[in-house]
């Protein structure tokens, strides 16, 4: 559609010149003209009182002048109507020049192509070893990586990053778990489950037994003095935790470029302290020490403990550098909940007063809250829904309802998990990242609402049309109707919505507008006949348009990582 606007802007910026011939400067033109949510009007509309002031007339005069002067370029016709200059297309000629473009494009078309090969760093997922992978990271795993799939679609080359919890005092309190009462095998065969069952059983006895926290101080201050013994449990202990993260990871097809944890920088951040030391940022108070941030009206960022130890800002400093040295980024992306937010306000700020001068590359992108049926989660209390459970129940009820509907169908596993697991990130996808959202399955695993399952389900339409048909259809620009037009507005959309959802670091534009496109293709579906139509030049010229919606739908189904499935 920004063709469309493009022209229409390059119009009247001539009309607007022969009309009111004294204007100086510049006006901003494309940004003024709207998309009206009612078409009956016309198809882009011009609101004139944004003129009003500038070309000091009233919007229905502004209208009035500009209807006259404007030429109609590839318009049917312009028309103002009550202060508002309204352009109607010449829909074939529209949906020519969209078919073709898609075309021409293939599987670019609505990349906006500024990538460059410049490098971008997500930071995501980032779970913490020894505690749940649970619901709660729903929100950094399918934001974090609908991020990198859209900069890879711009034509950025993407570093992803899982910047695991790997280091912390909880190793102390896993390992004395593990050496009173844990054992290789039953660790082997549980998993992280057991790893958990550890952990929880930890905090349960220390309660009784104050003299075990101290033993786990010490087997962390062991680990920090590389024991031999200790480390290896410690290596073992996450390299489980990958392979089981891994499992959760396939089943959205996510691969990380690096590992590379919190105890990655272990070794990296005394270089960063002693630039703090020599820019004479650090003060000491209460014994640590810490960059005062009271100027930008934040509290102090603690950089060192009182007994020395580094903290969660240390490391988060001595990676940022670490990352600008290894990949060069062009951006620093950090996807994680709303709570962290001041954390990344304050140390992006330290690495500012460091003198830096990528401070202002690295990028947080915060996420609200989720909580389930309701129920908020609580770690402590063991209300927690592990990631792997909900994508598990989601494939069974998928099952089950396929089972029913369709009851020929082959592979149905492997469609029951792609369409399980999608509708959990379509549901998770649909509303706005700040947005706390309470998650309901039941909605998100319907076939009828604005879901997952009814995105699939379209998707699936479109293929089984196409492989019904013997030929690709074309579009020849001759007549088209309502239906079709509306369809090839949505397609049109598409490159909008990937440089919005990119500019605004918010994936859930793409599910809008994949419900959209959906909305628009099911219309054409019900009401124009496709492949019994008589006309055969409108029969192709439908087929080309179902051709075009199964190719944008499915690049946009997977810019949010869901799998296409071409059956259901
Ligand atoms: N492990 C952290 C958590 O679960 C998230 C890490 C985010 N990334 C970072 N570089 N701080 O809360």
């Amino acid at each position: 559609m920004k063709k469309l606007k493009k022209e229409a802007e390059a119009l009247l910026i001539e009309a607007i010149g022969k009309s009111f011939p004294n204007i100086q400067g510049e006006l901003n033109i494309f940004d003024m003209l709207e998309y009206p949510p009612d078409t009956s009007m016309g198809d882009l509309a011009l609101p004139c009182f944004k003129l009003s002031k500038v070309l000091r007339s009233s919007p229905v005069k502004i209208a009035e002048m500009l209807s006259e002067n404007i030429e109609s370029g590839s318009f049917s016709d312009i028309t103002a109507v009550n202060g508002y200059l309204n352009f109607r297309m010449n829909a074939s000629v529209f949906a020519k020049r969209v078919v073709d473009d898609i075309c021409a494009q293939g599987e670019n078309y609505g990349s906006p192509m500024n990538g460059d090969g410049k490098t971008v760093v997500l930071d995501y997922s980032s779970p913490n070893v020894a505690k749940p992978f649970h619901i709660g990271h729903l929100g950094t795993t399918v934001i974090g990586h609908s991020l990198k799939l859209l900069h890879e679609f711009a034509g950025y080359k993407c570093v992803g990053i899982n910047h695991l919890g790997d280091w912390g005092t909880q190793f102390g309190k896993l390992i004395t778990a593990y050496k009173r009462w844990g054992n290789k095998d039953e660790v082997e065969n549980g998993g992280i489950d057991e790893l958990v069952r550890l952990y929880v059983l930890f905090h349960t006895e220390a309660e009784k037994d104050e003299a075990l926290n101290d033993e786990a101080r010490k087997e962390f201050s062991k680990l920090e003095n590389n024991d031999e013994e200790n480390l290896l449990l410690w290596r073992w202990f996450i390299d489980i935790s990958i392979a089981e993260y891994k499992k959760t990871y396939r089943l959205l097809n996510i691969e990380f470029d690096s590992y590379n944890g919190e105890s990655f920088y272990t070794d990296k951040m005394p270089a960063q302290i002693q630039v703090m030391k020599d820019k004479e940022l650090l003060t000491i108070d209460d014994g640590a020490s810490v960059v005062n941030l009271e100027e930008w009206n934040m509290p102090p960022c603690l950089i060192l403990k009182r007994d020395g130890s580094t903290l969660y800002p240390t490391r988060d400093i001595a990676a940022a550098v670490y990352r600008k040295n290894t990949y060069d980024f062009e951006k620093c992306i950090y996807v994680t909940s709303a709570g962290q937010s001041l954390h990344f306000a304050q140390w992006f700020k330290v690495v500012e007063l460091m003198g830096y001068p990528w401070a202002d590359k690295l990028v947080h992108v915060p996420y609200g809250t989720v909580s389930i049926n309701g129920a908020k989660l609580a770690t402590r209390t063991g209300n927690v829904i592990l990631l792997k459970d909900l994508f598990a129940q989601a494939i069974e009820k998928v099952k089950a309802i396929t089972a029913e509907k369709n009851p020929a169908l082959a592979e149905r596993d492997d469609i029951a998990e792609a369409v399980g697991v999608g509708a959990i990130v379509f549901h998770y996808l649909s509303n706005n990242r700040m947005r706390d959202i309470n998650f309901i399955l039941e909605d998100a695993l319907s076939f009828d609402g604005n879901t997952g399952p009814y995105a699939q389900y379209t998707y699936a339409r479109t293929c089984s049309i196409l492989e019904k048909s013997a030929d690709e259809g074309e579009i020849c620009g001759g007549e088209i109707c309502e239906e079709e037009k509306e369809l090839a507005k949505a397609l049109a959309l598409f490159p909008d919505s990937v440089s919005e959802a990119i500019a605004q670091y918010e994936p859930s534009l793409i599910t809008r507008y994949i419900l959209d496109l959906c909305a628009a293709f099911n219309r054409f579906y019900h009401n124009c006949q496709i492949l019994s139509c008589e006309d055969e030049s409108v029969k192709r010229q439908r087929i080309k348009l179902t051709a075009c919606v199964r190719q944008v739908l499915g690049k946009s189904l997977e810019l949010i990582c869901m799998k296409k499935t071409e059956k259901i």
